[in-house]
């Protein structure tokens, strides 16, 4: 059974309903589903599982949260990641997805293996739902 970690910040809610589709899509796949606050999570919890999403807002300036996402995520700069499976996941107000483009940019950098992404304006439609849904599968792949 593959292991999937889910690892998102939200406040609002938007990523975190992201999070609950990726997690359906992956767990109706047969897959063994770990979904955590990005507060509650460690190093382990993405180099223990066989893929991994990450979610998050754009916030502050078009970036990633930078008060808890922002410090776990740069942890894995000077990890192998090993060419780990990834998908991306968030929310944005205003940017167009501009803090997706550059957060994809930057996992690629970290050696991970970005199978796909998602950004959506304020609150997922039942279509961006369903996508998630999908990459969530694509995980387990
Ligand atoms: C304090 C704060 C800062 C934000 N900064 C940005 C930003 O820099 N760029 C942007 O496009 N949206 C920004 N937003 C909008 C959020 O990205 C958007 O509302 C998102 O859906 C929030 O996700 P959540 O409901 O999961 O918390 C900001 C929202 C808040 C509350």
């Amino acid at each position: 059974m593959k292991k999937i970690s889910i690892i998102y910040w939200s406040n609002g809610g938007n990523v975190e309903v992201l999070a609950n589709s990726i997690a359906e899509g992956a767990e109706n796949a047969g897959a063994d589903i770990n979904v955590k606050y990005v507060y509650d999570a460690t190093i382990e919890d993405v180099t223990e599982a066989d893929a991994v999403a990450f979610g998050s807002p754009s916030m502050d300036n078009n970036r990633i949260e930078q008060h808890e996402m922002e410090p776990f995520i740069n942890q894995f700069k000077l990890l192998p990641n090993n060419q780990k499976k990834i998908v991306l996941f968030g929310s944005y107000g205003w940017d167009d997805g501009k803090f997706m483009v550059d957060w994809v940019q930057r996992m690629k950098d970290y050696n991970f293996n970005v199978i796909g992404h998602i950004a959506v304006k304020e609150s997922p439609s039942d279509e961006e739902l369903l996508k998630a849904k999908n990459l969530g599968e694509e995980l387990t792949k």
